[in-house]
């Protein structure tokens, strides 16, 4: 495996292999990674000749600064985690070599940013949507892998590769979840023990509102469930629960197709910000 810091490095290096024909698959990560990142790669590699991981803390997508200062650091780790999952090359970059000035452009997406993570964290989805298409230039991969994890973001950036016109193909994988249903995210690092604990009660209300709508119970009823299930577990400040369309992220009135209703929601606890969902 070999580990890129500048762009002009891994662009040599890609270059020559795509010259032999070999497919290149990417995963776009924030680093501190942790097994849910991992099925990505093994995806990823399954699917292509050369696995790239990038790893880089993007800074444009967080609107709030001390989040950004809490974001963990690993690479070291993640090197190793990479290594043993048998990737190819790894982009890490510095923040200069991404941002030599900060862009001018904004990325704005429409509806699909005034509901959920793009209500509640203004800015984000332009700093996620600039720092993609720089790593989907950069790395002119054929195939990239995002994670259930960030729904909100799958479309996102479905968006913006046909917008752009981006070539290539964007795969989306489940959730990885921790043995008590907690879903493996970096910001998990932060918590506090006793916080760690309390943890699972997100996945636990998302299970609970699907077990009402699968036995025929209304969407607000689902909603009243979720909200007085938090207010139960007073270490958590619940920004919100929605019933969503799985591709559009607009509320729903109604349950949709198989598959196609998504229960989201994000809740703070403590310092940390939670976010999960379930598709139905
Ligand atoms: P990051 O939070 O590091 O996540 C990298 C990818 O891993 C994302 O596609 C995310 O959805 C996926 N992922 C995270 N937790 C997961 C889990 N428990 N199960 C399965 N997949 C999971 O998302 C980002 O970084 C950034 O916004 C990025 C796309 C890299 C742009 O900066």
């Amino acid at each position: 495996m070999q580990l890129y810091e500048t762009i002009t490095g891994i662009r040599q290096a890609l270059d020559s292999q795509r010259r032999t024909g070999y497919s290149i698959g990417l995963v776009p990560t924030m680093g501190a990674l942790h097994a849910g990142h991992l099925t990505l790669v093994d995806a990823c590699k399954a699917q292509n000749d050369l696995t790239v991981c990038s790893i880089f803390v993007n800074p444009t997508q967080f609107n709030n600064p001390d989040d950004l200062a809490r974001y963990p650091h690993t690479l070291e780790a993640d090197c190793q985690l990479l290594e043993e999952a048998g990737c190819d090359l790894v982009f890490a970059p510095s923040v200069d070599e991404i941002y030599p000035t900060n862009p001018l452009m904004k990325l704005n997406f429409g509806e699909l940013e005034t509901v959920l993570e793009g209500a509640f964290r203004p800015g984000h989805f332009n700093g996620v949507g600039i720092v993609v298409s720089k790593l989907f230039n950069i790395i002119q991969p054929d195939r990239a892998y995002f994670g259930q994890k960030d729904l909100q973001q799958v479309a996102v950036v479905k968006r913006l590769i046909r917008d752009l016109g981006f070539q290539l193909e964007l795969i989306r994988m489940p959730i990885v979840r921790e043995d008590d249903g907690l879903a493996m995210s970096s910001r998990n690092r932060n918590l506090l023990p006793a916080e760690r604990q309390e943890a699972p009660v997100l996945f636990q209300a998302l299970s609970q509102a699907q077990d009402i709508l699968r036995n025929d119970g209304t969407l607000d009823t689902a909603k009243t469930a979720v909200e007085g299930y938090l207010q139960n577990h007073p270490a958590f400040r619940l920004e919100y629960f929605e019933i969503a369309n799985a591709d559009t992220l607009q509320p729903v009135e109604q349950l949709q197709a198989p598959g196609a209703t998504a229960l989201c929601i994000a809740a703070h606890l403590g310092k940390t910000r939670l976010i999960d969902n379930l598709i139905l």
